[in-house]
């Protein structure tokens, strides 16, 4: 009874382990390349008997094949990825190597594997593949939020790799019948978020006094989700989901950049006040607008609502400011992440060089 996850490292992923740690307690194999979004730290002191890290690349194709002969996994979930927007516009080629062939080569190794499953265990094997809203592209003010049927419209390099790889998933389903499951959520948030998207960044800005940069007008809107609906999601989605079938995650909380940052700033005016007494809105500076930058994303969700039951449970004002409270109290981990000392830890624990 082992499942394999990709990219447990990350934001998404190590919430999603130690969640499933605690509430399922089956053995998770985590392979993670440990780019510099991977965090092991995340997960240390975990039970070696439920929780193991492999450092490994997901296009590596004899890696994955002897991971997946060896533990037999009943179901393999793909959350590895490049995912940062603006590192995809300055640098696509690592989402294109990553995105697109690494999922390639983890359908390929996951076909032959499935292939040599029979009865129950064939019956029961399950592909998860962790997808993105952005892969629909953009919406007008007053269009219809997205719903499964959309059809796909990436605008970055980043959603078009996204794209990419759930068309990949998509077709291993159709030509080779491999019970593939694929997410499309929308933006997460919430703790161990690596501070170059929005929201910790704000937070980790706003406490120290520096800017808040937002891009161009800041009426883009994105429909916000706390990171741990989506772990929920995906774990109903892996048990209750239909092989074939793709399901839309939302979080019900569309709000403008400006609002979310606003909201930011009053929570911070709240804990953590200016020592001069001005609001952290006076560090909002406007900046060069972020090309090809989607203007609004917005979720319907009434199919995973109406087949699997699930909707979120946090509002935007309770997630946020629980956020808020864990950046301030976790000041080792943002100081490890600041300074990169988070990535000494293969170097503590391994004993490895240069990871
Ligand atoms: P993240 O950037 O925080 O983490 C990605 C992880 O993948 C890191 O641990 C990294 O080391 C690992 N990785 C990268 N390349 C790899 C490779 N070639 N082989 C193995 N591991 C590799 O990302 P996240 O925010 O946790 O997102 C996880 C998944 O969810 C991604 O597929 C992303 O597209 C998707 N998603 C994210 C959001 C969001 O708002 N963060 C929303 C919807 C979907
Ligand atoms: P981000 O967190 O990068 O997620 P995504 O691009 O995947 O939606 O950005 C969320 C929104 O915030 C997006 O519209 C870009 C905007 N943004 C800023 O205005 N300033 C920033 O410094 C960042 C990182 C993002």
């Amino acid at each position: 009874m082992t499942v394999i996850i990709t990219g447990g490292a990350g934001f998404i992923g190590c919430n999603f382990i130690l969640e499933w740690v605690r509430e399922i307690g089956e053995k998770i194999v985590n392979l993670d390349k440990l780019t510099y979004a991977g965090n092991p730290e995340n997960l240390a002191g975990q039970d070696p008997d439920v929780y193991e890290l492999i450092q490994g690349d997901i296009g590596d194709a004899e890696l994955v094949k002897d991971l997946l002969n060896k533990h037999q996994p009943w179901a393999i979930l793909n959350l590895a990825a490049e995912s940062h927007v603006d590192r995809s516009i300055y640098s696509p080629a690592d989402f294109m190597r990553t995105n697109v062939m690494g999922t390639f080569n983890l359908l390929e190794a996951t076909r032959a594997y499935f292939g040599s499953l029979s009865g129950k265990g064939k019956e029961k094997f399950r592909f998860l593949h962790v997808s993105t809203d952005e892969v629909y592209g953009s919406l007008a003010p007053n269009d219809p939020p997205f719903t499964e049927e959309t059809p796909y419209s990436p605008n970055s390099p980043y959603s078009a790799s996204k794209a990419a790889s759930d068309h990949l998933v998509r077709a291993y389903f159709k030509t080779y019948d491999l019970p593939v499951l694929t997410t499309n959520c929308s933006n997460n948030y919430g703790p161990r978020q690596f501070p170059e998207k929005l929201i910790p960044l704000m937070i980790l800005n706003g406490a120290s006094g520096a800017e808040l940069p937002v891009y161009g007008d800041g009426l883009q809107a994105r429909d916000w989700i706390f990171v741990m609906d989506h772990v929920r999601a995906i774990r109903e989605v892996l048990f209750k989901g239909t092989p074939g079938e793709t399901y839309n995650v939302g979080g019900h909380e569309e709000r403008t950049n400006m609002e979310v940052v606003l909201a930011v700033c009053a929570i911070l005016d709240e804990l953590t006040p200016r020592l001069d007494g001005q609001s952290r809105t006076v560090q909002i500076k406007h900046v060069k607008d972020r090309p090809g930058h989607d203007r609004r994303y917005a979720i319907d969700d009434r199919k995973i609502q109406m087949s699997l039951g699930f909707s979120p449970q946090w509002s935007f004002t309770e997630g946020l400011k629980m956020t808020v409270d864990w950046y301030l109290s976790n000041t080792i981990w943002v100081e490890k992440v600041k300074s990169g000392a988070y990535r000494q830890w293969l170097d503590l624990h391994y004993g490895q060089k240069d990871k």
